[in-house]
């Protein structure tokens, strides 16, 4: 198998993949209003074939699904093995016949020429270790004229629920910085570098727009829990503390459940937040 993405797809396909799976409605209710701000920028009154880009559960390829059915289908694609088989059996609970999921790398496989008509992506976009590629493999995916439309996250100094954390962590480890613009969650916090990544790729009429919002972290959870299940689902975090022992990342659970707790209430965690909403036409 192809070493490109390799980090990526261990982690998606693994055991980051895997608590996505299980935390699926907690991140869902976190994500959707941000994922919303960035679906209502595409008019889907004539789509008959859209894209979702690192979709996941399915949860957005679903949305989409019921705004053009019935005569317009969504295609989700990943890389991660276990969120598809997820989103593969909703879409059987659910009975939607105008969703397909498949396994493939956005930046690597062949999606093929001027398929869809539409492409979208909630926070699936930011993972490639090369954006120009992937894009444009993604604008030769769609057709002339076709609209992308996709949310990412701004730096994580006007994101607490990543900065504290990291605040805390530095506290016990000499954490190295990672390379700026390197594949994960903030590697699109740059605006410029969004758009030069899609100027590059022939894409046309680029806007971004900054989008603020409260989000709200894993519902129905304890301080503590909530917590823990922020270090799973998040890449960046799983890779700081692989090399902790327990008894330190005891320490480092800890002095992060106190730096949250400001953040805490009967809702569940709710921090501030800044993405970027980004549209495009091919
Ligand atoms: C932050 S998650 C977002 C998932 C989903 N869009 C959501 O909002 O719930 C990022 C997604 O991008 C996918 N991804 C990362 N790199 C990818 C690649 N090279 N090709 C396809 N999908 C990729 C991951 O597997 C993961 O599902």
């Amino acid at each position: 198998m192809s070493e490109v993405n390799k980090n990526q797809r261990d982690f998606w396909s693994g055991k980051g993949g895997d608590i996505w799976v299980e935390r699926q409605n907690a991140m869902d209710t976190m994500l959707s209003p941000l994922g919303e701000a960035a679906l209502n920028k595409l008019d889907f009154s004539n789509q008959e074939n859209v894209l979702d880009i690192g979709c996941g559960c399915g949860n957005t390829t679903f949305n989409i699904a019921k705004k053009i059915a019935p005569h317009g289908k969504v295609t989700g694609l990943d890389i991660s093995e276990p969120m598809l088989k997820k989103a593969k059996e909703s879409a059987e609970e659910k009975s939607l016949t105008n969703v397909f999921f498949n396994c493939v790398d956005i930046q690597t496989d062949n999606l093929g020429e001027e398929v869809y008509t539409a492409a979208y992506s909630r926070f699936g976009v930011m993972f490639f270790e090369d954006s120009v590629v992937a894009f444009r493999n993604i604008n030769k995916s769609l057709i002339p004229g076709a609209s992308l439309s996709f949310v990412c996250w701004q730096s994580p100094t006007v994101n607490p629920w990543q900065s504290l954390f990291v605040q805390e962590v530095k506290k016990f480890i000499d954490l190295p910085s990672p390379p700026p613009r390197s594949p994960g969650p903030f590697a699109f916090m740059e605006s410029e570098y969004v758009s030069s990544i899609l100027e590059e790729s022939d894409f046309q009429n680029i806007k971004i727009e900054g989008h603020e919002a409260e989000v709200n972290m894993f519902s129905g959870r304890s301080l503590s829990d909530s917590v823990k299940d922020y270090i799973s689902i998040n890449p960046v975090v799983s890779e700081m503390l692989k090399d902790s022992p327990e008894e330190q990342k005891t320490e480092i659970i800890n002095s992060a459940i106190d730096a949250f707790s400001p953040y805490y209430s009967e809702k569940g965690l709710m921090f501030p937040s800044a993405t970027w909403l980004v549209t495009a036409i091919k």
